[in-house]
């Protein structure tokens, strides 16, 4: 069997129905049965006597003169045939069809009502004696009277069948009305379903279990308490990464230093200088890639309800990153420009907005063009604050575009870097509920802008 539900609580509604459709229909039909039995038996009866009221004396002999009303009583769109045989005890036929099968009731002689066949056909009859008295002498007069069983039938279906439709549309407008209650009442599971879809990787509160059936709660809450242990064990890991990143930042820190010092003192071994030149750049780049790390770590254990409490000046952030990306703008022969005329208050984190420009300014500079132009601007409306950053570069091909938010993906390996600077750029924007986008400038159609929304702070 199928295992929707819909399907399944709409089954057991409609077994018990159709018994009760079932049962229902056999007691009105047996009860239409009985009614056009008693009607078909008191006709027979009431032509019965009619005729027997006909029966009289003449000369010591008995006749009989059928009426004519005694059988139009039958009169039927359906057009029964009606059969009758007036006979005496002694054996004489007064009147009628000579095989009328007669049967008279033993030993009393109230009506007798029974079952025959007449010509091939099934018929209902009824024996009723009148008693003639003459001189003393008794005779009884049995009078039969019979008719085909069409009308009966019309009138059985005629009582039924009415009652029958009623019973279907009954169970019909149920069946419709149940339809409609239960897709009703599945909308909260089909909410939570829907709100669980709708959730970002690393949204990790609970569902809300306010609205649902007191059925549907013990299964949300355990969903919930399943997403707390989840969020434990995020928490768990990025404090993992964070305390790692922070414990390889000692012992890279000596290194670096003990490298400077053994640079200096190169005269001894003269040969040595190019190996420490080398050691001492892989372990600037794993300085880096260590800042980045703790960055993203910290990025990701950002919590917006915390976030709430700060408001900070965007303008200001970006113009700060600005002065300290001039020496690099400078060195990679970059106008690096802005556009930063009023103030734009947001609500967030000094330090993570700062890295956020910081990283895509940064890459804006690195992988343009000696020549080109990187402009940083912030404007604002009624409802947002919008920060671009706009350059004139190669651009991103459109295949590493949706790639490039990634953890550690490079779409330009010839270049220094981690893969993580857009990544960190993402978390920072969706711990402040903002957006980011990539986008192309359109005149002329090349390099990379990208944008990035916040909901102003008033
Ligand atoms: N302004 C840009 N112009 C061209 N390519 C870019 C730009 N910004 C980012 N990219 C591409 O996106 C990739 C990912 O950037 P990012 O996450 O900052 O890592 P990284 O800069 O360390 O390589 C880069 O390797 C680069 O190929
Ligand atoms: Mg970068």
């Amino acid at each position: 069997m199928t295992n929707s539900l819909r399907v399944r609580l709409l089954w057991w509604l409609l077994v018990p129905l159709a018994m009760y459709v079932f049962m229902t229909g056999k007691a009105a039909y047996d009860n239409a049965r009985h009614t056009a039995d008693l009607v078909q038996e008191n006709t027979l009866l009431a032509s019965a006597r009619m005729i027997a009221g006909e029966v009289e004396w003449s000369d010591g002999r008995l006749l009989v003169d059928v009426p004519p009303s005694a059988l139009e009583v039958f009169a039927s769109p359906q057009g029964d045939q009606v059969f009758y045989n007036v006979s005496v005890d002694d054996g004489r036929l007064l009147a009628g069809a000579p095989d009328f099968p007669t049967r008279a009731a033993d030993g009393h002689d109230a009506p007798n009502y029974y079952d025959a066949d007449l010509h091939g056909k099934p018929i209902r009859a009824v024996g009723f004696v009148r008693q003639m008295y003459d001189n003393g002498a008794i005779r009884r007069v049995l009078v039969s009277v019979g008719k085909t069983q069409a009308s009966r039938d019309a009138m059985v279906r005629e009582l039924w069948r009415p009652q029958l439709v009623r019973q279907i549309e009954i169970v019909l407008l149920a069946v419709a009305l149940a339809c409609i209650g239960l897709t009703f009442e599945l909308r909260p599971l089909l909410k939570v379903k829907e709100e669980v879809m709708d959730r970002d990787p690393m949204q990790l509160e609970p569902l809300r279990v306010e609205r649902l059936h007191t059925e549907l709660r013990p299964i949300v809450e355990a969903i919930n308490q399943c997403i707390a242990r989840l969020g434990l064990q995020v928490a768990a890991q990025r404090r993992f990464i964070a305390d790692a990143a922070h414990q390889l930042r000692t012992p890279l820190t000596l290194l670096e230093t003990q490298l400077q010092f053994a640079r200096q003192h190169r005269e001894m071994e003269p040969s040595l200088n190019e190996a420490l030149a080398a050691m001492q750049r892989s372990n600037r780049s794993m300085v880096g890639l260590t800042n980045k790390l703790l960055l993203l770590a910290q990025a990701e254990a950002a919590d917006y309800t915390q976030l709430a409490k700060q408001k900070v000046e965007l303008c200001a952030i970006a113009q700060d990153v600005i002065e300290d990306l001039a020496m690099f703008a400078q060195k990679r022969e970059i106008d690096l420009g802005a556009d930063l005329t009023g103030s734009a208050w947001v609500i967030g984190h000094e330090g993570l907005l700062s890295a956020l420009i910081y990283n895509v300014t940064e890459n804006a500079i690195r992988y343009t063009q000696a020549g080109g132009h990187v402009t940083v601007a912030v404007a604002r409306d009624e409802r947002n604050v919008t920060l671009t950053v706009t350059d004139d570069g190669p651009g991103i091909p459109a295949e590493a575009r949706s790639r490039v938010f990634e953890p550690f993906y490079r779409a330009s390996a010839d270049t220094e870097g981690t893969g993580l600077g857009l990544s960190i750029a993402k978390e920072i924007v969706q711990a402040h509920r903002g957006e980011i986008g990539l986008g192309t400038r359109e005149h002329p159609e090349r390099g990379v802008v990208v944008t990035v929304n916040f909901v102003r702070a008033l």
